[in-house]
């Protein structure tokens, strides 16, 4: 059986944690898309470490962790990760594996990241400038090139074919870069990726599968940046939901089991796009202040709101969720009072459903005030032991979604979590 893992929000719910604390009941650990826009942040032997490519799985002897054909691969971000790891005395010859249909970020996808950035000028996606978008329209523009293409003698040619389409692309953007450091870094990259365990990904856990093996799968972004369903354009490019699990990792839908979806305590979001509860006061610089509300990637702060029932719930029902695991809780200790959006009024109408278009329908919230705990919660280890004010916070989310919170997380480090 396969369950999932992954974010409800707009992304940097927790993941990583949570998943590097789930790891133990499972034999493998997969990624299923994204690339190196995602950073995971996971505490080991009280370092911090943040993981963008390789599965939060990574420090668990004796577990495998899987790069599936639905990420968009970076072999230089791979190379820097695999070294972070190393240090910590893990060998990701041994338990990492790559699948061969995983495509490739080139250095052009990631110019051509930054020139349509640059084209977009206010109307930017506030992307990561990975190459994400670039890759993932070479998939689907069935250009790209493959991990599998790199054990093919005509590699070489094959990146230079592709690397001139780039290069009249980055001519139309009227886009200039010098690429050639990134070049030379790639092709080192690509050299020890080579050397890496390189699997036909579909068969390797389908037969992992047949062995009775317990899958998890680990998501990154969040649902409200899928491609689909999220606010489009300001979205990643890859199926962030639990959808993209079957076509991410060649999985079959009725092996999935639970789907756990994470969730911060309040709301943020990295980057350009609507975020209806998004807070411009001092509450919001309150909260990223105590939440450390920085990205683990690209370190740009984040913007903060309040809860959102209206897209958390859209989160649900396009997942599937079975389960909610609610993080940073204890960011919200010492608030006197708290807001949650249970509607969302559109043009004058009242409305519990996500807008077609948010930027052109701007939803206002409407909330719903609960008093804080005021207690410090970062301690606490089982569900009878929180304040009444959480209990009562968390009883009126768990009624309005109608799915359960099983664990409350409490900190940032391995082990808490309230459960
Ligand atoms: P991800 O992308 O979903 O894996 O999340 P990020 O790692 O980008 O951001 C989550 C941040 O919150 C990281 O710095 C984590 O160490 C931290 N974190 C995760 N869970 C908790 C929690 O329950 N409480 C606190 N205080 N920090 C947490
Ligand atoms: P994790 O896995 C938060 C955001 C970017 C931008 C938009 C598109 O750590 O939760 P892209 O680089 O994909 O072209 O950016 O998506 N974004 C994220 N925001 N967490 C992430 O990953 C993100 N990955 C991309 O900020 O708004
Ligand atoms: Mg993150």
């Amino acid at each position: 059986m396969v369950d999932v893992i992954l974010g409800l929000q707009w992304g940097d719910e927790g993941k990583g944690k949570i998943v590097d604390f789930f790891a133990k009941d499972y034999d493998v650990i997969a990624r299923f898309q994204g690339g190196s826009n995602a950073g995971h942040t996971l505490y080991v032997d009280n370092k911090k470490v943040v993981l963008h490519q390789i599965p939060s799985g990574i420090f668990h002897e004796h577990k495998t962790n899987l790069i599936g054909n639905g990420v968009v691969l970076d072999p230089v971000s791979l190379l820097r990760e695999c070294k972070s790891v190393e240090a910590f005395g893990v060998d990701p010859k041994k338990n990492l594996f790559i699948s061969h249909r995983t495509h490739l970020i080139l250095p052009t996808h990631r110019a051509l990241d930054k020139a349509s950035e640059a084209s977009k000028g206010l109307d930017k996606i506030g992307s990561t400038l990975k190459g994400i978008g670039p890759a993932y329209m070479d998939k689907t523009g069935r250009n790209g090139l493959r991990v599998g293409d790199l054990l093919d003698k005509s590699f070489t040619t094959q990146y230079i074919k592709l690397r001139m389409k780039h290069q009249r692309l980055l001519d139309n953007f009227n886009f200039q870069e010098d690429i050639s450091q990134w070049e030379e870094e790639f092709f080192e990259a690509v050299d020890a990726l080579r050397e890496l365990n390189i699997v036909n990904g579909e068969y390797f856990i389908n037969q992992k599968l047949a062995e009775g093996k317990k899958i998890l799968a680990e998501g990154a972004q969040g649902s409200m940046l899928d491609v689909d369903f999220g606010t489009f354009p300001f979205v990643t490019s890859s199926s962030t939901i639990s959808a993209g699990v079957c076509t991410g990792l060649g999985i079959a839908p009725q092996r999935i089991r639970e789907i756990i979806g994470v969730s911060k305590a309040y709301c943020t979001r990295v980057g350009s796009g609507p975020f209806p509860t998004e807070l411009h006061d001092e509450t919001g610089e309150l909260i990223r202040k105590l939440g450390n509300e920085f990205g683990a990637t690209t370190g740009r702060p984040r913007r903060c709101g309040w809860m959102d029932l209206v897209a958390l719930n859209f989160a649900c029902m396009i997942n599937g969720v079975t389960q909610i695991v609610m993080t940073k809780a204890d960011i919200l200790d010492g608030l006197s009072s708290l807001k949650v959006c249970h509607a969302y009024n559109v043009n004058g109408a009242e409305t519990k459903e996500v807008p077609f278009q948010m930027n052109r329908n701007k939803p206002e919230p409407l909330y719903r005030e609960f008093d804080g705990w005021r207690t410090d919660t970062s301690a606490m280890k089982k569900l009878d032991e929180i304040p009444e004010a959480m209990k009562a916070y968390i009883g009126f989310l768990e009624s309005y979604l109608k799915v359960p919170f099983r664990y409350i997380s409490n900190g940032p480090g391995r082990d808490q979590i309230i459960s």
